[in-house]
């Protein structure tokens, strides 16, 4: 009969170190169901467990999750209020198998903007995941990138006033240095960013560090991004050529 093309497979050597998902569609998900909104990102919040589990398996160093951003306190009240418990329901029930996989969480966002009981709840992530060794967990909560950007500024300017480095001195890693990324160290830069749901936009979303980053955007919505399309974007990245500037 016909000969089929083999399917490309996933080189392991070239798994992208560090992975950030921009999570859309949560909304247009539950309305299609004609579902309130909030039905929407609790399901949302299953699929963080599935895509988590996923990346750490296929050998991902670090994975950013965009899960509010600072222009997100414009949506209703309740749904607000909805967003800001999810992380408290996330970490309650899924603690165990983050710690079974070896997950270490981070957040990084204005966490003293945060509800007390939201960001308590990310402290006590952050610490009971501490001493694991695997793939690190990063959630952008109360996160956009040009206030992490103003408050680097702000930040280096202090050090210069203070007289703890000249402005000659300032370059990428003092600026690396300032920004919410840095307790990842050389993963800070995402080598893979996708975005869910069909929009094609970045929103305020690590502006700094995308610089160079292989851009995915598909259309399925946040509850229906599946393992097999995160296989799906890691081989697109795997198909693309990074050059950084220079030549092949
Ligand atoms: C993403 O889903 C979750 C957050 C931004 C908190 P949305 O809530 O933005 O879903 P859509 O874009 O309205 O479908
Ligand atoms: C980006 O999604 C923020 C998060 C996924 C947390 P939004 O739905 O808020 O972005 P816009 O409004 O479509 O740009
Ligand atoms: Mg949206």
């Amino acid at each position: 009969m016909f000969s089929k093309k083999p399917a490309p497979t996933i080189d392991s050597n070239r798994i992208p170190a560090h992975i950030a998902i921009i999570m859309d569609g949560n909304g247009r998900w539950a309305k299609k169901r004609l579902l309130p909104r909030i039905a929407g990102h609790k399901q949302g919040m299953e699929n963080v467990k599935v895509i988590t589990k996923a990346a750490s398996r296929m050998g991902v160093k670090a994975l950013t999750l965009y899960a509010f951003s600072t222009e997100n306190w414009k949506r209703p009240n309740d749904e607000v209020g909805y967003l800001m418990r999810l992380p408290v329901d996330f970490f309650d029930a899924f603690m165990p198998e983050l710690i079974e996989e070896n997950v270490r969480v981070h957040v990084m966002g204005y966490l003293d903007d945060l509800p007390e009981a939201t960001k308590k709840a990310a402290l006590k992530a952050m610490a009971d995941t501490a001493q694991n060794t695997g793939m690190i967990l990063n959630f952008a909560l109360n996160y956009g990138s040009r206030s992490e950007i103003l408050d680097a500024a702000r930040q280096l300017a202090q050090d210069v006033q203070a007289g703890t480095i000249t402005t000659d001195q300032i370059d990428e890693a003092h600026f690396d240095a300032a920004l919410m990324t840095a307790p990842l160290g050389e993963l800070a830069d995402p080598d893979l960013v996708i975005r869910t749901s069909g929009e094609e936009r970045i929103s305020n979303f690590l502006l700094w560090q995308m610089a160079y980053s292989e851009l995915v955007f598909t259309d399925a919505l946040w509850p229906d991004f599946t393992p097999e399309q995160l296989d799906q974007a890691v081989l697109e990245y795997q198909a693309r050529d990074r050059r950084f500037g220079g030549l092949k």
